[in-house]
């Protein structure tokens, strides 16, 4: 066990060390995505994660989200309150893989949940689809260990292209776009669903199609070592 003193951030004062933290906290948070990613590839052939994006919230808009809620602009408030200083979004290929990235992280025991918004069973009523998650992870500096808090968005491919346009237009029009666009949008995102299932069983099918060939792989294998070792033995060289 660490004899660090744990905090709640309370006696970190600095905008500096704040920003500090977050940012070891997406590398953490980075890192486990990567490794986790890693051991897919070496374990079933195939990455689950097609990219990882992540950033700091700027300055501006932290003030600006703690004076839309009516908090005062404090180091305090600003840690307390809001969730997404530090933000990691992974992209996903399939959205099977959303919920098995979900869970992998959400068991491991330096990680600790705050909260889930599955947009993707419950999307909102613009059609977004994401998982969400708060979380904390420790993050050890020279004299304290302190919990730092990272937004956690996953998403398949489609998902985040639908995201983005959808962020753009609403950008434009200031949140208030036309009725026509936004029905446009909204079915645009059902789209998004339909392609992403059939996406999904289109890979499931891969799958299995590919796991009834496995036994000949193997047998393969088998003859292309035996082939080998026979050319070594007769003629002295190797493959
Ligand atoms: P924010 O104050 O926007 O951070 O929302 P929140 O604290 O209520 O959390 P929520 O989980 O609803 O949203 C967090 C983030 O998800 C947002 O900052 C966006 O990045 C993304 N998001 C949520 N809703 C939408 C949406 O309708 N469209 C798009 N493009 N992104 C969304
Ligand atoms: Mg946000």
């Amino acid at each position: 066990m660490s004899d660090k003193p744990i905090q709640n951030y309370e006696g970190v004062e600095s905008w500096e060390t704040i920003i500090l933290l977050y940012n070891s906290a997406l590398r953490e948070i980075g890192t486990k995505l990567e490794i986790l990613n890693d051991e897919f590839q070496h374990v079933h052939q195939y990455n689950p994660i097609e990219h990882i994006k992540s950033r700091i919230k700027t300055p501006e808009s932290i003030v600006k989200k703690l004076r839309r809620r009516g908090y005062e602009s404090t180091i305090e408030n600003m840690v307390k309150y809001v969730n997404d200083i530090a933000g990691i979004r992974v992209i996903c290929s399939f959205a099977s893989d959303i919920y098995r990235i979900a869970e992998i992280l959400a068991n491991q025991s330096d990680i600790n949940v705050l909260s889930i918004k599955d947009y993707i069973h419950q999307p909102k009523e613009s059609g977004y689809k994401s998982y969400h998650m708060i979380v904390t992870v420790p993050i050890y500096l020279s004299d304290i260990m302190v919990d730092t808090k990272v937004e956690i968005q996953i998403r398949t491919v489609a998902m985040d292209f639908w995201a983005s346009l959808e962020h753009k237009i609403n950008y434009k029009f200031e949140g208030d776009a036309p009725e026509h666009i936004k029905r446009e949008l909204f079915e645009c995102a059902e789209m998004v669903s339909d392609l992403d299932a059939k996406m999904m069983s289109l890979n499931e099918e891969l799958k299995s199609f590919a796991e009834s060939q496995a036994p000949d792989k193997r047998q393969e294998e088998k003859h292309r070592i035996e082939r080998a070792l026979l050319k070594e033995h007769f003629y002295g060289e190797a493959e």
